[in-house]
């Protein structure tokens, strides 16, 4: 049976970042806008004004200081509040899968492959572009791969998901050269009017390149074991969809972005994501002493700082637990795989690290790496 390996990585970055000062302002202004506007019901009491968010909130609570996103000026105009991404004619690559397309020829170029040497293509990402065709269709035709393609959704955990899945059609013999990415316009499903969550997320694209053992490059990562796990909760939801337009008298339209109660998700995943990662080791024989480093998800600093702890017994360097929220935000299923990106390269051959993932769903996923020579 073929071993499967990741043999590179790709990260496709937007040229615009928003710093949470940026954020904040526009917030604040498009706040007292909305004031104004009701002022009599709030003089009256028949409506709460709508408090200003905070900068210092932000960075305390989630470890966020700024974010990248694929449009800075509709996000920021307080009479907008929303990315301005034009719809683009049907002949013209998506958006979606253009990102997806930059931080995949950066994978191949690094394992020295062509697009033709591609099976198989899976889009494991929390919000596809459009209902069909597969996302994942259009990136494979976009890089001239062969095989078939799939798109595939486990919210934040997408891309674990996505690299089991790679790694199980290698070690079927379904394939030998998968090809996974994680396209997330996190800016385009995010309510930049909600206070509680609008400093959350980022967009950014990743590629992942699962190979099998004898056709990967040398210096790959050799992948252990992989395991999955879902528990259903309504704590993190998007109801956004073609069943789910919005009714016209606007009732529950805000549930069409994402919604969360962050302080459960807080406490109820902390404990799943840290027995998971421990029961695999115990599964793989891989003990805390042994693990140099965790990519975990990126979606709040206090959260990876307890999973960490728990993992390994003390409390985690950031050279045991990097983090890239602070620029990035939460970036979705991609978060993982950007910090294994770039704070990988360190390595020596031996060494092992884990990538972990987990959000709604909720959805949680481990993948054991070992460095090869
Ligand atoms: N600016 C200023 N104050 C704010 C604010 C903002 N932007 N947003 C919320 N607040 C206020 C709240 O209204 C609340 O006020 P109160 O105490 O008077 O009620 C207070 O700050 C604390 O809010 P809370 O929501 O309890 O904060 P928190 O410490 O739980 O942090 C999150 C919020 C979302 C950052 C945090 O819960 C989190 O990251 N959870 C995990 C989320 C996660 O992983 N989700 C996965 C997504 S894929």
């Amino acid at each position: 049976m073929s071993r499967p390996v990741i043999s590179a990585t790709g990260l496709y970055t937007p040229p615009n970042s928003i710093s949470n000062a940026e954020l904040v302002a526009s917030f604040n202004a498009w706040a007292d806008r909305w004031n104004a506007e009701h002022a009599e019901d709030i003089t009256a009491g028949r409506m709460e004004p709508k408090p200003h968010s905070s900068v210092e909130f932000i960075e305390k609570a989630s470890g966020i200081k700024s974010r990248y996103v694929v449009d800075k000026d509709g996000v920021l105009d307080p009479k907008r509040m929303t990315p301005n991404i034009a719809e683009r004619p049907n002949d013209q690559i998506s958006v979606l899968a253009e990102i997806a397309v930059k931080s995949a020829q950066e994978a191949l170029a690094k394992a020295g492959r062509e697009g033709k040497e591609i099976d198989a293509v899976i889009c494991a990402a929390s919000n596809m572009q459009r209902a069909y065709p597969a996302m994942a269709i259009e990136v494979q035709a976009a890089l001239g791969a062969q095989g078939f393609a799939f798109d595939m959704n486990v919210a934040c955990s997408s891309a674990t998901f996505g690299i089991q899945t790679a790694a199980d059609f290698v070690r079927a013999g379904h394939a030998k050269t998968v090809l996974m990415v994680n396209p997330e316009i996190c800016s385009g499903h995010l309510n930049f009017t909600d206070r509680d969550s609008h400093f959350i997320f980022g967009d950014v694209a990743t590629a992942v390149l699962v190979e099998s053992d004898d056709r990967a490059p040398k210096g790959g990562w050799s992948i252990l074991g992989t395991h999955l796990k879902t528990v259903f909760s309504n704590n993190i939801r998007n109801n956004f969809g073609f069943l789910n337009r919005g009714d016209p008298e606007g009732v529950g339209k805000s549930d069409k972005l994402f919604v969360q109660e962050g302080r459960k998700v807080f406490k109820e995943v902390v404990p799943i994501v840290s027995q998971m990662i421990l029961g695999e080791m115990d599964r793989l024989g891989i003990k805390s002493s042994e693990l140099r480093r965790m990519w975990l998800h990126q979606a709040n600093a206090g959260m990876n700082r307890l999973i960490a702890e728990r993992v390994l017994g003390h409390e985690a360097s950031e050279n045991e637990s990097p983090t890239v929220l602070d620029t990035y935000a939460n970036t979705s299923s991609a978060g993982s795989i950007i910090a294994f990106h770039k704070h990988s390269a360190d390595f020596k051959p031996g060494e092992k690290g884990l990538i972990c993932s987990f959000g709604a769903g909720y959805s949680a996923g481990t993948v054991f790496l070992e460095k090869t020579a």
